[in-house]
């Protein structure tokens, strides 16, 4: 089975540091995966690394989009590498920064970060899927479910197990723009949705639960689907 495995960034850098935790279970998820003869694309987010240097440079001097854009791709592609380091026996030795390059791996673990400004990691993700084959996206992040709304600001908003693309995009709308809290770019989900690709939503601070969507057990997210 060939399946994209998107990272969150604030998984890998939270506000507080890079997650060892967090990287010891990825690599735990990753080596059985591998030793079921999966093949995982991963691709890393940028997390706290990128806000903070957007941050930092917006302090400074007024940072056209496209260079903020930048040092968020630089971000995930440290955070790539780290994620590589910590697989270096089983992941191909070099990452991905063309996602547009078909590259000739023979290893079944290959690691991605952030391409052109403009973008997010979540449509590398789609990308990497459409040039690799692969049907299935596992988008990781820190929440159970995506919500019929932001659950922070709409107490009453709903869980959402299972839902059409068609449905989803009248949720997060059209519009991208860099640090968008949406479960999934838009712009990512309207390519997906014409990849027909199906995205899983899911929590990855816990990778048992990650299992259970692979093996086709019961498990907890969201699914999108065509
Ligand atoms: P992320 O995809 O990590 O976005 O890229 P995010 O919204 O911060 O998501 P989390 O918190 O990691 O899950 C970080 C930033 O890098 C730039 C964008 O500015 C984005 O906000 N980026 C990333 C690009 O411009 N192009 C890419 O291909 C990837």
């Amino acid at each position: 089975m060939t399946y994209v495995l998107s990272i969150g960034g604030s998984l890998i850098v939270p506000p507080t540091g890079i997650d060892t935790v967090f990287l010891k279970s990825l690599r735990k998820f990753v080596l059985a995966r591998y030793d079921k003869g999966d093949r995982l694309i991963i691709v890393t987010g940028g997390g706290s690394v990128a806000r903070q240097y957007v941050k930092a440079s917006a302090a400074v001097e007024k940072v056209p989009e496209d260079d903020q854009d930048w040092l968020g791709i630089h971000a995930t592609r440290l955070n790539a590498h780290l994620v590589r380091t910590i697989l270096r026996d089983v992941a191909h030795p070099e990452i991905v920064t063309n996602p547009d390059k078909i590259m000739k791996v023979k290893s079944r673990v290959l690691v991605a970060g952030g391409y052109r400004p403009g973008w997010s990691t979540d449509y590398v993700a789609v990308l990497l899927a459409q040039k690799y084959k692969a049907k299935i996206v596992i988008n990781l992040s820190n929440i159970d479910y995506v919500y019929t709304a932001d659950p922070r600001v709409f107490p009453q908003a709903k869980i959402i197990k299972d839902i059409s693309w068609k449905d989803f995009r009248e949720i997060v709308g059209d519009e991208w723009r860099p640090g968008l809290n949406a479960p999934f770019d838009p712009i990512a989900s309207k390519l997906a949705q014409k990849l027909i690709l199906q995205v899983a939503v899911l929590n990855g601070n816990k990778m048992n639960n990650v299992h259970k969507f692979l093996d086709k057990q019961k498990y907890q997210g969201t699914l999108i689907h065509s």
